[in-house]
């Protein structure tokens, strides 16, 4: 159906001065019957407007609903199983529930059975995922270039090295390990107390190389991603094999990685599953070439061995917290672009902060800064310091977790 359809001609009357009564009458009823047939299609088009108008309104309501249902965060994935008359039966991920399911007509127009789609859960769709892209995109961060440089990070020379040594190099300078005939680490993975760096470091050298970075954090890979763990890994390496040379990096694998536990949960076997595709992955990148894997954890008493065998997780590297040296070299990371009064001791600093972690120490520069501003003051003094290092070590007695590394 044509949307703008083009009128009927008008009919003409032509009533000559000359005719007689009989002619005219009978041009006049020629006239009325040419006026009746255009009439009559003048109201099948209003019809059809009026038809094509309520299809219209119809798709609106719908994009409506869609539109609704898509600012609510999606949350599950599920395969359609089959279209019935009017519903979805579909399949989760992860669980294998089954569940029928309404559709906006038009939203059922587009499915097929075995397509892909978010579900939130009330188990309405929200959207059809692309065959190809899928939750790909939403699951791996690609930065060309973080913003960390190895300046920025305090206290850990050693273990910068080590990094540079395993991830850079195999990188800028290949030959190094072809004329030495040994292979570079296949994988490095750094482990340590809560905020130490570990994921600085893996930005920085990231930086530090023209190589792709593909971010992908072990958390969300199960709690956002039910039921594509294994796939999103599979597509991971893909992604990096399609961008070489490239950077993984695995933060918190011990949300993939962690040891088998006794209960047999669904959302185990999917953690087993999604592990599994990472070893195998591992193991069947003997040709690597230019790609490299960081991991980093905090719960390495967590990890399940198998990835740590050679050929995988081979190299670990410990971040551990700062010493002395190195929380004052945190502290003059941190407050370098503080207005510090001249008499600021930071070495005094650093011996009375034993045991906090890079993240601590920020903060804890942070704070003092909150005390100058709270005083009307525009520089931080020792006091400031010291009132904020009360007020860390109150807070911390005051029920902050116990560390578990
Ligand atoms: N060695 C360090 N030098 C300078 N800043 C640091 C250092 N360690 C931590 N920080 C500060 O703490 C923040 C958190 O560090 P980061 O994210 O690298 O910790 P992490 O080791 O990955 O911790 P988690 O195990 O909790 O993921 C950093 O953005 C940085 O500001
Ligand atoms: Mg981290």
């Amino acid at each position: 159906m044509s949307h703008s359809p083009s009128l009927p001609d008008r009919p003409t009357l032509d009533l000559d001065p000359d005719m007689s009564e009989e002619e005219r009458l009978a041009a006049l009823r020629e006239h009325y019957i040419d006026v009746s047939r255009v009439h009559e299609e003048l109201a099948d088009q209003l019809e059809d407007a009026r038809s094509r108008q309520s299809e219209l309104r119809e798709e609106v309501s719908d994009l409506q609903e869609e539109n609704e249902a898509l600012k609510t965060s999606s949350l599950y994935i599920a395969t359609v199983e089959e279209l019935t008359d009017d519903q979805v039966l579909l399949k989760q991920h992860g669980n294998n529930q089954e569940v029928l399911t309404d559709v906006s007509p038009r939203l059922y127009q587009k499915l097929q059975a075995g397509d892909r789609v978010a579900i939130n859960d009330s188990f309405a769709i929200q959207t059809v995922l692309d065959q190809e892209t899928d939750a790909r995109a939403q699951a791996m961060e690609i930065s060309e270039k973080p913003t960390v440089h190895y300046e920025d990070i305090g206290g850990l020379e050693e273990q910068i090295q080590e990094v540079r040594e395993a991830v850079e190099d195999p990188l800028t300078n290949p030959e190094k390990f072809q004329q030495v005939g040994i292979e570079p680490p296949s994988g490095v993975l750094l482990h340590g107390p809560p905020g130490t760096g570990k994921t600085m470091m893996a930005k920085a050298v990231a930086n530090q190389t023209d190589a792709t970075f593909i971010k992908m954090a072990g958390s969300e890979l199960v709690q956002k991603f039910i039921g594509e763990g294994a796939r999103l890994v599979r597509d991971l390496f893909e992604l990096a094999a399609e961008r070489e040379p490239a950077i993984i990096f695995i933060d918190e694998i011990d949300a993939i990685a962690s040891k088998r536990t006794e209960s047999k949960t669904s959302g185990d076997a999917e953690v087993q599953r999604t592990m599994m595709q990472l070893l195998s992955e591992m193991d069947g990148f003997d040709q690597r070439g230019d790609i490299s894997i960081i991991a980093a954890t905090n719960r390495f008493d967590m990890l399940d061995r198998a990835i740590l065998r050679p050929g995988r997780f081979d190299r670990l590297i410990e971040v551990p917290e700062p010493d002395i040296e190195g929380r004052e070299q945190i502290l003059h990371i941190h407050t370098k672009k503080m207005n510090l009064s001249p008499d600021i001791d930071l070495e005094a600093v650093a011996e009375q902060t034993e045991g906090f972690s890079g993240a601590e120490l920020e903060s804890l520069a942070t704070e003092a800064g909150m005390f100058a501003i709270r005083d009307g003051r525009t520089e931080v003094t020792e006091e400031d310091f010291e009132d904020a290092l009360e007020k860390v070590s109150r807070e911390e007695s005051a029920g902050k977790p116990i560390a578990f590394y």
